[in-house]
């Protein structure tokens, strides 16, 4: 496989080509195979990862601190309140200052834009750590738990029920780009969005995936092996919440849907979850829900990614 990485950055999963994933995924799995071996070798000895939050996080900042402890390195949490961006100083500077200090920079952000400028400023590698069209790193995790759980992803049928946000966009491009065919079934009006569907539709043409959109919560859920779900308003949305929720009330995971699904199908949710909105507890709970390996996933996929960025 011809798979160069090195200093690289990820701001949208349409940087990476179907390959690309394929071998951060084997990296994923065998960093998480053996910790001991992983903390003795210290891929990352010497290295910082500076992270920039823009918005609140359990698992992407643990994820990333902790995985850079693991792989030997270091990570820097700057807090809203302290790079001010966009406010204080330029994200350029900022950018150029980062990479005088540290090897790679991971950032949450609202505005894709900032994340995109600080990739095309930073000389370092840029790591998209969430913004408001897309999480990248989500689906290197969801799709390691898919690969983990089912052996496969080129063939398999996901379905996305709820917003037709972030997580969905680069869940789209995703699929495209290995082989996974992708149903996004949301309220209408929430749909993602068409210059996002258009691309990952011309992906999937090369790959064989059929990605599309639904509003029809009873359609598509049969033939499923994968159900996934994720709030039903995103960070900054926080004042759309109440009238989200009578809109969305249907598309929820629950036992009448499961129902409906494959005996094995797996549920996966990116988290936090909104128990009894977009999924219910005792759904969440089933031995076929992957939702905990999931978030654990994330660290792993994101070693995966930093190692190949950086060696
Ligand atoms: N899934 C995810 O990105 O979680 P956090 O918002 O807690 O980082
Ligand atoms: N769509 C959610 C994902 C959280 C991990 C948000 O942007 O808040």
């Amino acid at each position: 496989m011809s798979v160069e990485l090195y200093g690289r950055s990820l701001v949208s999963m349409r940087d990476l080509s179907g390959e690309e994933i394929l071998a951060i995924l084997d990296k994923a799995a065998e960093l998480k195979a053996d910790r001991a071996q992983v903390f003795a070798a210290a891929p990352l000895a010497g290295m910082t990862l500076g992270m920039i939050f823009q918005k609140p996080s359990l698992r992407t900042r643990v994820s990333f601190e902790a995985g850079m402890t693991r792989l030997g390195g270091h990570a820097i949490y700057l807090a809203p309140s302290d790079i001010k961006l966009g406010r204080r100083e330029t994200t350029e500077d900022i950018a150029l200052v980062l990479s005088r200090y540290v090897d790679v920079i991971m950032a949450r952000v609202f505005g894709h834009e900032i994340v995109a400028d600080l990739a095309k400023y930073a000389t370092c590698p840029v790591i998209n750590g969430l913004s408001d069209f897309e999480h990248p790193c989500q689906i290197l995790a969801d799709l390691l738990t898919i690969k983990e759980r089912k052996g496969t992803l080129k063939g398999l049928n996901a379905m996305y029920l709820g917003d037709g946000n972030n997580v969905a966009h680069s869940l789209m491009y995703g699929a495209a780009r290995v082989g996974l065919n992708m149903t996004i079934t949301t309220p209408p009006g929430f749909e993602p969005q068409a210059n996002v569907l258009e691309e990952s539709q011309q992906m999937g043409r090369e790959t064989g995936a059929t990605i599309r959109v639904l509003n029809d919560p009873a359609e598509g859920a049969w033939e499923a092996d994968v159900l996934y779900t994720d709030v039903w308003a995103s960070m900054g949305q926080e004042e759309e919440a109440g009238a989200r929720k009578a809109k969305f009330k249907s598309y929820q995971i629950n036992a009448e849907l499961m129902s409906r699904a494959k005996s094995d199908a797996i549920i996966l949710h990116c988290l936090p979850a909104h128990y009894g909105e977009e999924i219910d507890y005792a759904t969440s709970r089933r031995p076929n829900s992957a939702i905990f390996d999931q978030a654990e996933n994330r660290m792993h996929a994101q070693n995966g990614l930093l190692v190949l960025v950086t060696g």
